[in-house]
């Protein structure tokens, strides 16, 4: 299968580089599209693939065309590309917010793909989710299942507005993580410990409980009541968590990401 990625920036590379290394994709059947020279610079040096760096005849020859430019790229690009797509070809769009149907219109075309990955996929533990137009076939479904396949997990729905509500929890999810793991290390640091002292300690409690959790088939909250003993530390922790309403500001929060990403897409 051929492929071309369009945009090889954080997220296009990453595509790229699992690709390859899974041997899915052979070198000579990946290409590469990009306008930025300093990314160009870099896509040469560290990428077995074709580089282009300017739209042309190539594009009617992929069996696949990824699209991962910035959303707000969208229209300018599909007006670049336009002439030289088929009307059967495949696109795979990764951008955030953009619709099927808006791409249909853009390319005249409309066999598409859209999926939401997440940035674990560089280290192949993402987290995609995917749709598609109702033109494309259970084959080249698979096949495009396969390739998301290679950057971590992926998962298929018939509705598109999953996609949006999939951008709330699994596409912005690492940074709620993150954000969780902060105030771990800053409260760490306020009790005694030193800034490496407390990193350490929260990677590897999050890394351990999320291996625990992952050989099990306990839910987060029995686990919770595991570690939780009546009148201990952790119910002392937990029980200012819920005099906060920490698990609504949660849950309000994701649902705000949600509503972010309908706006977008409007
Ligand atoms: N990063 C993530 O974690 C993440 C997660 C999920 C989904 N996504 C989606 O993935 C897409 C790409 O995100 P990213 O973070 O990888 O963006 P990025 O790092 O900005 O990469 C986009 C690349 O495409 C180039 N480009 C833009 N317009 C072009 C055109 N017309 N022709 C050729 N090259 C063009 C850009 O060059 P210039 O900068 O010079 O324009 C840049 O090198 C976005 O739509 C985003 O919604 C990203």
């Amino acid at each position: 299968m051929k492929v071309l990625i369009i945009g090889g920036g954080s997220m296009g590379y990453t595509f790229a580089e699992s690709f390859l290394s899974s041997h899915v994709i052979r070198p000579n059947d990946l290409t590469i599209l990009d306008h930025n020279t300093q990314r160009i610079e870099l896509l040469m040096r560290q990428l077995k693939a074709n580089i282009e760096t300017k739209p042309d005849n190539f594009i009617s020859e992929q069996d696949l065309i990824v699209l991962a430019v910035k959303p707000q790229d969208s229209e300018k690009l599909c007006n670049h590309i336009r002439t030289f797509i088929k009307p059967n070809q495949v696109v795979l769009s990764i951008m955030a917010g953009v619709k099927m149907a808006t791409l249909q219109n853009a390319l005249g075309l409309s066999k598409i793909i859209r999926a939401m990955p997440n940035l674990p996929a560089q280290v192949g533990m993402g987290m995609t989710a995917f749709t598609a137009s109702d033109e494309v076939s259970r084959h080249e479904l698979i096949e495009v299942q396969n390739l998301l396949s290679t950057t971590g997990r992926a998962i298929y729905f018939e509705r598109e507005d999953m996609i949006d509500a999939a951008t709330a929890v699994s596409g912005s999810g690492p940074a709620y993580v993150y954000y969780f793991m902060q105030n771990m290390i800053d409260a760490a640091t306020q009790i005694g410990f030193s800034e490496s002292q407390a990193e350490l300690m929260v990677w590897q409690t999050m890394l351990g409980a999320l291996h625990l959790h992952n050989k099990s088939n306990l839910s987060c909250n029995e686990w919770i009541k595991r570690v939780a003993s009546k009148g201990g530390t952790t119910e002392a922790a937990l029980n200012v968590f819920n005099q906060n309403q920490m698990s609504d500001t949660i849950q309000q929060g994701i649902k705000a990401a949600f509503d972010r990403a309908e706006e977008l897409g409007r």
